[in-house]
């Protein structure tokens, strides 16, 4: 929008630059002849711009629309500022927008529970995604930003949910028209709603997996301790990607030439304390994926993570890595955790954020190694509540 607009004042300026320098032309009125060429100049030059402003119209609306249409390889978006959130009741103000799009991303990532579902009556579901959709603040926000996602438990339709709701291939449907994936997207064509995203010119990739961390879920049993208090016990056989999900990761990250790896997963990973939903209640699956980011040999990864209605950083020592993996949990957008008090992390780095916010990765493509800033902002009123630097 910035740059079509300068480009329709410079096509402005050069006809007013021409209308200024009329008078400088050998303009004598009894020569008839002169005159005419003049103006036969003059409207020819006018003609040409105007057909060029026009032009310009039609190609600025392509380029607009192109940018909305997230591809699986998309060379020409070069991302220097990626942000992502999750948590957003579609029921409350979406005033929020305003202070994600000053950060001036080049993407969203929705990391779950992006509406709040709740029901296996998909025409409930569709409702509220249109009410989502139908917002002035999300559309204010969405006309001019390319986004991307992934559901958690609540988009998906119960509260906790896993492999066995009924009514999962129709919601994964209408999550992917919800993102507005490409019916070319091989994505359409499988099980689950995991998808794989390259973005950038050769030397600045990020390549972006979302996994699904829900359409393949094993349960996990609930222990009561208290009467309505409970903590999950792990499953430590069960799985959560299933079987097609994690070749397709490993193949991903094998075959990746990309300088940044973004793994976005609606529960949380690294965190292991806390007794909710979380990767830990899997011990054997995070293993899993802890062993296919190490044996992939790609060391920029960053985990991205959400659902808690918290936010924080978390670091681990993984075997087989150089250097410590880094989770990068923003939840929620909308609402915050009620629970009040703290909560253990034995991988948190730096502060517990109990606040409504958004996260924000900033890419310095300049330093070497490669360095990114993570970014906490407040949806309250944009301002910053925490970063830390991670270098590759
Ligand atoms: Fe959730």
């Amino acid at each position: 929008m910035r740059y079509s607009q300068s480009y329709l004042m410079n096509g402005k300026n050069t006809l007013l630059s021409l209308v200024i320098s009329l008078p400088k032309l050998s303009f004598e009125p009894t020569n008839q002849l002169n005159t005419m060429r003049i103006f036969s100049l003059i409207f020819a030059f006018v003609f040409v711009l105007s057909c060029s402003e026009k032009q310009s119209a039609t190609t600025i609306s392509e380029m607009e629309k192109e940018i909305k249409v997230v591809e699986k390889d998309n060379p020409n978006l070069n991302l220097n500022t990626i942000a992502f959130g999750s948590c957003s009741r579609q029921d409350s103000p979406q005033l929020y927008w305003k202070y994600v799009a000053q950060q001036n991303p080049d993407l969203w990532i929705w990391l779950g529970d992006n509406i709040y579902g709740d029901s296996e009556d998909m025409q409930v579901l569709q409702a509220k995604y249109t009410q989502l959709k139908s917002d002035s603040n999300y559309q204010g926000f969405t006309e001019n930003h390319a986004l991307i996602g992934i559901w958690d438990d609540h988009d998906y339709g119960v509260n906790d949910g896993g492999k066995d709701f009924p009514k999962k291939k129709a919601s994964r449907d209408l999550m992917f028209d919800f993102l507005e994936v490409p019916k070319t997207h091989p994505a359409w064509q499988r099980k689950g709603g995991y998808t794989a995203y390259t973005f950038g010119e050769t030397g600045k990739k990020v390549k972006v997996l979302l996994l699904d961390a829900r359409y393949f879920r094993d349960d996990a049993e609930k222990d009561y301790y208290e009467p309505k208090t409970y903590r999950y016990v792990p499953n430590e056989e069960g799985d959560i990607l299933g079987e097609a999900q994690w070749k397709w990761l490993e193949g991903e990250l094998q075959n990746s030439d990309a300088q940044l790896h973004l793994i976005g997963s609606g529960i949380q990973i690294i965190p292991e304390d806390h007794r909710f939903e979380k990767w830990a209640n899997f011990p054997k699956a995070r293993k899993r994926l802890f062993k296919t980011i190490a044996d992939c040999g790609q060391e920029n990864v960053i985990l991205l993570s959400g659902d808690r209605h918290i936010s924080e950083f978390s670091q681990m020592e993984i075997e087989g890595r150089e250097k410590p993996l880094y989770e990068f949990t923003s939840s929620g957008l909308t609402h915050t955790w009620s629970g009040g008090g703290g909560e253990e992390n034995q991988h948190r780095v730096g502060e517990l954020t109990i606040a409504t916010s958004f996260g924000a990765i900033e890419i310095n493509w300049e330093t070497q190694p490669l360095a990114v800033t993570m970014k906490m902002f407040s949806t309250q009123n944009g301002e910053l509540l925490q970063e830390r630097k991670v270098a590759f």
